[in-house]
């Protein structure tokens, strides 16, 4: 592991609330992964911005009669503000529509044109003359080529995610016309210079995701196009060209060039030399599996082709869709949570706890399900882990006026439990490396269970000889879990820091810190209050019978 790392997630769409969805597969383990990395001494940023540009959000702003500009100033503050009610802690939060990246994607584009790696050609493109515009993207609607899904867009078919090169039987998405073809000038990356560099890429980066890899080295097999980098509208980045005026690039052309620029000015402000650190860093981007396309050809593609002037990524954890109650999330239909709706009926910690433990590292769909929720949250998150805590701390607050006493001879339970302690940190690391995240939750669920179990059979409360090594014992079990838990459930973790009576903060410490039986003797612990409330099933029916209507956004 190097000591310096950049992690970025997938950019939002400044053009709607984030949802649960949004969430699992990438916000959460981005951030669980940053704080986990600072903990273990690493210089880490996590990096994000808000994606500005592109028909989508174009076309959103002009039905709700905003102007773009401040259409997507309002998302931007807006998802800040709700990832951050989740804990989701961003080092930086910029905007792909930033100076500093407006500037950025003109040099790449220039060093790209230098490099051989655009052309010019002339193009016919759908054109409304009932709207009197160009219609790329998401304003023709009609069926992907490949797998001949209905109702895709013409610029992603998220059936089965490919790039379609001309959608078949289509019509305008404002006034549902079929449009005509008209002719106009556009530029093309030459995706096809590359396959050679990404083939190695994919076969040399020991850290991609398998079961992703031989998906896009098919893709390459089948044969990549051209990419058309311009679009006819007036809202993105413009072409740096003196005969290129009313076009902009592509929205996919400069938002991930983002992860980069949002980088540079963060570090540059501190007064670090941005593209060295850049460079000597471990990469991370994480996506959901819908932008495996654009992240593993087109992002590592523009980045060979500026002479690797930044480096590619080291990894790119990639993770299923969350589905919601076994259904495909759908705004349209109301069939999502909004992530601020959810907040103001559970905390953070929750649905961290949940989300982290349904969400495996691979594409594997995940399902969010109310009742299912409930009964881990009740079961495991409390029944267990809070459990534990509250009883250890409670019975040294009550038996012993909250201080550490002195420890006997251990018997064995006592050293297999001190043995638990001090193997944590071995058990845990080599799975939060592979960024197994699931799992390293359920085995500091483990360990919270093993000592539940140990507590019991020790019985303390009848004072019998052992009762001290108890005491001891469990209390610097919760001192690991409050360590273990922190990237987690950080907030949970530091009360229970403060319940400790510890100085500093769990952010403060050392991952591995937390294999040491650091509570000594005489240490006096503070007050100990249950950290936890039961989720309550007569409210989870409420949730659920407002799935589908209005009553979640
Ligand atoms: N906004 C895109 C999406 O939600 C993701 C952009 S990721 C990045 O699908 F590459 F731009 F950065
Ligand atoms: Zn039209």
């Amino acid at each position: 592991m190097t000591k310096k790392s950049i992690i970025t997630s997938a950019l939002p769409y400044a053009n709607g609330e984030i949802h649960l969805g949004h969430v699992a597969s990438t916000y959460l383990p981005a951030d669980i992964t940053t704080r986990f990395l600072k903990l273990k001494g690493v210089e880490a940023y996590y990096i994000c911005a808000s994606d500005d540009y592109g028909t989508p959000i174009l076309l959103q702003a002009e039905k709700e009669k905003k102007d773009p500009q401040e259409y997507v100033k309002f998302w931007n503050k807006r998802d800040y503000e709700d990832f951050t009610a989740l804990g989701i802690n961003f080092d930086f939060f910029y905007r792909t529509s930033s100076p500093e990246n407006i500037t950025f994607v003109q040099e790449v584009f220039k060093k790209l044109l230098t490099n051989g790696h655009i052309y010019e050609k002339e193009i016919i493109q759908f054109y409304c003359k009932f709207d009197n515009k160009f219609l790329p993207d998401r304003y023709v609607i009609g069926t992907c080529p490949y797998c001949k899904a209905e109702d895709q867009y013409s610029d992603l078919c998220e059936k089965c995610g490919r790039v379609p090169e001309e959608i078949e039987n289509p019509h305008c998405s404002i006034c549902k016309n079929p449009p005509t073809k008209e002719k106009t000038k556009h530029y093309f990356f030459k995706l096809t210079n590359f396959v050679q560099e990404l083939n190695k890429w994919l076969e040399e980066d020991s850290h991609l995701q398998k079961d992703v890899k031989k998906y896009v080295q098919n893709w390459i097999k089948e044969g990549l196009v051209d990419w058309d980098i311009t679009r006819d509208i007036h809202w993105g980045v413009p072409i740096p060209l003196a005969n290129a005026e009313g076009k902009v690039f592509y929205g996919w052309f400069d938002n991930h060039l983002a992860y980069i620029s949002s980088t540079i000015k963060f570090l540059t402000d501190k007064g670090i030399d941005g593209k060295q650190f850049w460079n000597a860093a471990d990469i991370y981007h994480f996506i959901g599996k819908d932008i495996v396309y654009h992240h593993y050809l087109f992002l590592p593609a523009m980045r060979i082709g500026i002479k690797k002037e930044y480096k590619l990524p080291d990894y790119i954890p990639t993770r299923g869709h969350l589905m919601l109650q076994a259904k495909k999330i759908s705004k349209s239909r109301n069939w999502y949570i909004g992530l601020k709706d959810f907040l103001s009926l559970y905390p953070a910690d929750y649905l961290r706890f949940y989300l982290t433990l349904i969400t495996p590292h691979s594409q594997d769909d995940l399902n969010f399900d109310w009742e299912e929720f409930a009964a881990r949250i009740n079961s495991e998150l409390i029944g267990n882990l809070g459990n534990f805590v509250n009883r250890a701390l409670g019975f040294t607050q009550k038996s012993v006026d909250g201080i550490v006493p002195e420890t006997e001879e251990f018997d064995s339970s006592d050293l297999e439990a001190q043995n638990k302690i001090k193997n944590l940190v071995n058990d845990l690391s080599p799975l939060m490396e592979q960024n197994n995240l699931d799992k390293t939750l359920k085995r500091i669920l483990e360990f919270s269970a093993h000592f539940n179990q140990y507590f019991q059979q020790k019985e303390p409360w009848k004072g019998a000889k052992g009762t001290n090594n108890c005491i001891y014992l469990s209390v610097n079990a919760v001192h690991s879990i409050a360590i273990a838990l922190y990237p987690f459930l950080p907030e949970s973790s530091e009360q229970i820091w403060v319940q400790l009576n510890l100085s500093g903060k769990v952010s403060e410490q050392k991952w591995d810190s937390m294999s040491d039986l650091s509570i000594s003797t005489n240490h006096k612990i503070g007050i100990s209050s249950p950290l936890f409330k039961k989720v309550e099933m007569v409210d989870i029916e409420k949730h659920k019978a407002k799935l589908g209507t209005n009553g979640f956004s």
